[in-house]
């Protein structure tokens, strides 16, 4: 496995396997590998010839008070983790190697602007600058995406579509804890104390499957997880709601397929956890 540090490096790989008509799978991460990230370069090694792991803390996607600073990082555990999935290349650039006196950006309206976009207003627009500049400098057949970030997952998805990248994306179920935690990882942030907390988060996923099932509307649905969030006194909500699967548009009856998605601050952390539901 090789890694580089800069686009001329990866550019000049990536020419190579594409002379040897070699497919090349993209998988984009801010590092601090876990599981999540280890079920996506599995996939991506298993359809493509050549994989490529971005391994960058994209500053751009970060607001004023955010944890950019803290971001959990560390480098040489995840190249070990990624050579064991079949990674071929590691991207692992400076900030300054991906902006400098960047005055363009990529933004997406209405899919923006629910959900986290709400508490998060540049995130969004940060994501899709970084995203297509990898999809630029990488030119993937496929990139491959967490389904713990939908909203991020559809936002890529209509970008891709309204921007005419060539590029397959391969979204990739959630991959939760034994007992239930979405794997994140921000989960490193929790005492011992918050991370039993956490577990609020699974449990009204579970409950608002079995409401969902049941043929209610989203309020109900709502109701019964906001139940099982405020009764954990570490948590507090930030926001939990039904949107449509392909607009992320507040949704009151159940009709068409939505995602039901959640961000909850455990103390200081703030942790997402969703699940979609497909109308039969
Ligand atoms: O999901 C993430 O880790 C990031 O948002 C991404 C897609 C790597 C862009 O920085």
């Amino acid at each position: 496995m090789k890694t580089a540090n800069t686009i001329k490096e990866v550019r000049a790989i990536v020419k190579e396997w594409r002379a040897s008509g070699l497919s090349v799978g993209l998988v984009p991460t801010m590092g601090f590998l876990h599981e999540g990230h280890a079920s996506l370069i599995k996939r991506a090694h298993e359809e493509n010839d050549r994989v490529v792991v971005s391994d960058f803390v994209n500053p751009t996607q970060f607001g004023p008070n955010e944890d950019l600073e803290s971001y959990p990082r560390d480098f040489d555990r995840d190249c070990k983790l990624c050579e064991e999935m079949g990674a071929d290349l590691v991207f692992h650039p400076d900030p300054s190697e991906m902006y400098h006196d960047q005055h363009t950006y990529v933004t997406i309206d209405t899919l923006s602007e629910t959900l986290c976009g709400v508490t998060r207003p540049i995130h969004f627009r940060g994501v899709c600058t970084v995203v297509s500049k990898l999809f630029n400098i990488v030119t993937p057949d496929r990139a491959y995406f967490g389904e713990k970030d939908a909203q991020q997952l559809a936002i890529i998805r209509k970008m891709v579509l309204d921007l005419n990248f060539d590029i397959e994306i391969v979204g990739c179920p959630i991959i939760r804890e034994e007992d239930g935690l979405a794997k994140s990882s921000r989960n490193t942030y929790l005492s011992a104390e918050e991370r039993k907390a956490a577990l609020c988060l699974s449990r009204a996923v579970k409950k608002g499957q079995e409401v969902i099932s049941a043929g209610c509307d989203s309020s109900v649905v709502l109701d019964s997880m906001k139940d099982i969030i405020n009764a954990e006194p570490l948590a507090k909500i930030d926001y939990v709601s039904v949107v449509d699967a392909l607009d992320m548009q507040p949704v009151e009856k159940i009709e068409k397929d939505v995602l039901v998605a959640m961000a909850v601050y455990i103390g200081k952390t703030r942790l997402i956890d969703n699940f979609s539901y497909k109308i039969k």
